[in-house]
């Protein structure tokens, strides 16, 4: 079965609250890492229509500040189902009054499995990128996958996570 990227891709807005913030008012980097993985989670539920668990994030970027008051604009879509697992491109924007300008804060990959009740990696349907820019991602997901496989073996292999 193939499906669409554009079926399971998620959209969710947030405003910062001084509960998500540090002493200076800046959304910490927890916080909002945990907002990307629900956002990411969703679409990967979307396309398995099974619980996915994360198994791996990299590359994660943190170029500008986000402060209490602004609204954060969340876009997470996939990139590449495999056999198990799907990576998922988690892109953050967010905006400040009073111009409520968007600026591209944070941007990651995120790697989910789709489980069974029992626990066990379930199969998922392929994805059939539509335009040049998901055929890219699709692309350049191949290698990304074989990268952290062969990191996650290294670390595995000496106990070190
Ligand atoms: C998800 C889990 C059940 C998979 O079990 P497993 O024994 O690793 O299963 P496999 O080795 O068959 O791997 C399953 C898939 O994940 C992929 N995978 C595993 N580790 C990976 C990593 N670090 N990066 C990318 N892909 C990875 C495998 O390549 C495989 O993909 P495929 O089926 O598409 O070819 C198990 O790793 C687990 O429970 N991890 C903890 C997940 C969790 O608790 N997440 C919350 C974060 S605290």
């Amino acid at each position: 079965m193939i499906k669409k990227i554009a079926d399971s891709t998620t959209e969710v807005t947030y405003l910062v609250l001084p509960n998500d913030t540090n002493p200076l008012g800046f959304l910490r980097g927890g916080v909002l890492m945990e907002w990307m993985d629900i956002a990411s989670e969703i679409t990967a539920q979307k396309h398995a229509h099974c619980v996915a668990l994360t198994v791996a994030i990299d590359t994660v970027k943190f170029k500008s500040t986000v402060k209490s008051g602004d609204t954060v604009y969340i876009k997470s879509q996939l990139t590449r189902a495999f056999n198990t697992s799907m990576e998922i491109y988690v892109q953050v924007w967010a905006s400040s009054l009073p111009q409520m300008e968007i600026r591209k804060t944070n941007e990651a990959f995120f790697t989910f499995v789709a489980i069974r009740d029992d626990g066990t990696p379930m199969k998922i349907p392929s994805v059939d990128p539509a335009n040049e820019e998901e055929q890219l991602l699709y692309d350049a997901a191949l290698e990304r996958r074989n990268k952290k496989i062969e990191q996650a073996s290294h670390s595995y292999e000496t106990n070190d996570v």
